[in-house]
């Protein structure tokens, strides 16, 4: 092995799918797109890196609560166009033409276009290290979620998708929840 530099770290270990975070400050709903993300167990409990240069933390602080929506491989241009323009001074919602949808549990909107929608509360700020701990209250999802490709950022530009999925359910069986 070669020596590897630390800021590409994250590049070996930043592969789980990237997520669309939406946030309503009452007056508009706004979106961010999100691939530091976190689950911390099997309960609903997720977390995500963010901090006050984005204008959705600033809501996040106000308004504890927020949507987690995951979108399919296809959404790639509008995650791309999400995650580098500011709610502050622009409507992405308008921008991307994504279509909200209503949420059961929360003010913020979900997004139709996704594969599925968490609204999630949250539980805590640990500012110290820029992460929000979110629990989930509702989730939808459409059906054959679990095989449509999702996108998976690098960090560095560039995304992967697709892939096989290798099955070692019945290894694992003890150490899964029922139902999985
Ligand atoms: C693929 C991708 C992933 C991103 N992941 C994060 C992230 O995990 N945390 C973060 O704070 N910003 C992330 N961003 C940047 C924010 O989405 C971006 O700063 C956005 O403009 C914030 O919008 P807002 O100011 O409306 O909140 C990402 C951007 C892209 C394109």
């Amino acid at each position: 092995m070669q020596p590897l530099s630390i800021d590409r770290v994250s590049t070996l270990i930043e592969r789980g799918p990237v997520v669309l975070v939406t946030t309503s400050d009452g007056q508009q709903d706004n979106v961010m797109t999100v691939s530091w993300t976190m689950v911390t167990g099997y309960g609903g409990t997720l977390a995500m890196a963010t901090g006050p240069w984005n204008h959705s933390y600033k809501t996040l602080k106000e308004t504890r609560e927020c949507v987690v929506a995951v979108p399919s491989a296809d959404l790639l241009d509008a995650a791309v166009t999400i995650g580098t323009q500011s709610g502050a001074v622009c409507d992405k919602f308008a921008i991307t033409k994504l279509t909200r949808r209503p949420s059961e549990r929360v003010r913020p909107p979900g997004i139709e276009e996704c594969l599925a929608n968490i609204e999630c509360r949250v539980v805590e700020f640990l500012d110290r290290h820029n992460i929000i701990i979110l629990e989930a209250v509702a989730a939808h999802a459409v059906e054959g979620w679990e095989a449509a490709d999702m996108l998976h950022a690098v960090g560095d530009g560039t995304f992967l998708t697709g892939g096989k999925r290798l099955d070692r359910r019945d290894a694992m069986r003890a150490k899964l929840p029922p139902g999985l």
